[in-house]
């Protein structure tokens, strides 16, 4: 096991302009689950092959525990990594690519036979170590992927997107199956996707990444109550935060015609607005004539919550629809409402 360190890690692909991952800084504990995550094309994918080996870093360093390995080959990192295709050889049995990377590497007979069973215990896998991939469905060959990383032993794994080949409930099963698996292995993990959700629920910490540049690493909770620019506020979260540019007014913001008090030294850094965030949950739906006019233009219900979407007063501003969650026993009906701040 071991730490992982990203030093100004920097990669510029020929003939680019500008660098797809840009002075990353990032200090990985042992054990730690770290999950990368951004919109398409952010750098992720690029980053995890950085610290495999795939891809060229051009400029900073990259360690594994005290060890620089920034020009080291990828067979020589002990690392493993698990792609989103899998990569499974079609005519191996699920044992023989399982241990396939250990026969490569010279491993004894007995000592493949038996980290590949261990591997295939651990994994609900011994019953099928004697199939063809094709005779697997998509969620026993992401195992088999997993297993082969397993049965190497490395010092890290690297997944990248592992889950996107499966369905949407195999997916949430599975991503659950991985993080108490990584727990229970304790194998400093770097884990990349584009899925908030995905980042939330599996990471120590969470990184997110736009155009290259690092934006926020935090713990998956102080991300999502301290996010620390607009970008982090937007992205994790879902339904997303409702952003609107209020304008300042009495030592804080104006929001309707209710003020919402700001720290000073947020209002001296500012001018006229500024950009206020509400999480659809913060506010609920009262109609005693108390709060924010609102007016409902649709209603989703989906079971436990529903989410209403409509124009509120005094955010006009924004070309998005104001969002809230709110209960899905009894949601509102379209048309006009007051929205409140929600208690406790
Ligand atoms: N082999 C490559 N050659 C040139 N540009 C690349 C290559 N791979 C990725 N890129 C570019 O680098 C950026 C980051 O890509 P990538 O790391 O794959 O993003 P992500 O995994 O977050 O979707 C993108 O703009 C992409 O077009
Ligand atoms: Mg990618």
């Amino acid at each position: 096991m071991a730490t992982v360190t990203y030093e100004n890690a920097s990669r510029v692909y020929p003939g680019a302009t500008t660098p797809s991952v840009d002075k990353l800084n990032i200090e990985i504990e042992d054990g730690e689950f770290l999950v990368f995550v951004g919109p398409s094309g952010c750098g992720k994918s690029t980053s995890l092959r950085m610290l495999a080996g795939l891809e060229e870093v051009n400029s900073g360093r990259i360690l594994i525990g005290d060890r620089d390995v920034t020009s080291l080959p990828p067979k020589d990192r002990d690392v493993a990594m698990v792609f989103q295709n899998y990569a499974l050889y079609p005519h191996m049995t699920v044992a023989d690519n399982m241990g396939f990377a250990l026969k490569i590497a010279g491993t004894p007979k007995d000592e493949i036979r038996k980290r590949v069973e261990e591997a295939a215990k651990i994994l609900d896998l011994t019953a099928f170590l004697d199939r063809k991939p094709k005779a697997l469905s998509g969620g026993q060959r992401q195992r088999v992927a997993m297993g082969r990383a397993i049965v190497r032993q490395p010092q890290v794994f690297l997944m990248d997107e592992p889950l996107s080949n499966l369905d949407a409930k195999l997916r949430v099963q599975t991503r659950t199956q991985i993080a108490s698996l990584q727990r229970r292995l304790g194998v400093t993990t770097v884990y990349v996707t584009h899925d908030q959700v995905e980042a939330m629920t599996m990471g120590d910490r969470v990184a997110v990444l736009k155009d290259g540049e690092l934006q926020q690493c935090d713990a998956p909770r102080r991300m999502y109550d301290h996010p620390d620019n607009v970008f982090v506020a937007g992205f994790i979260g879902s339904p997303a935060m409702n952003l609107m540019t209020l304008p300042v007014a009495d030592g804080g913001v104006k929001f309707g015609s209710v003020t919402h008090p700001v720290d000073a030294d947020v209002l001296s850094n500012t001018g006229d607005t500024i950009i206020a965030g509400v999480r659809p949950e913060d506010v609920e739906l009262d109609d005693s004539g108390r709060g924010l006019p609102v007016e409902i233009d649709v209603v989703e219900e989906l079971g436990a919550d529903a989410y209403i979407y409509g124009s509120v007063e005094g955010a006009a501003d924004t070309d998005k629809p104001f969002v809230a969650r709110v209960d899905g026993r009894t949601p509102a009906k379209e048309g006009r409402h007051d929205l409140l701040h929600a208690q406790g």
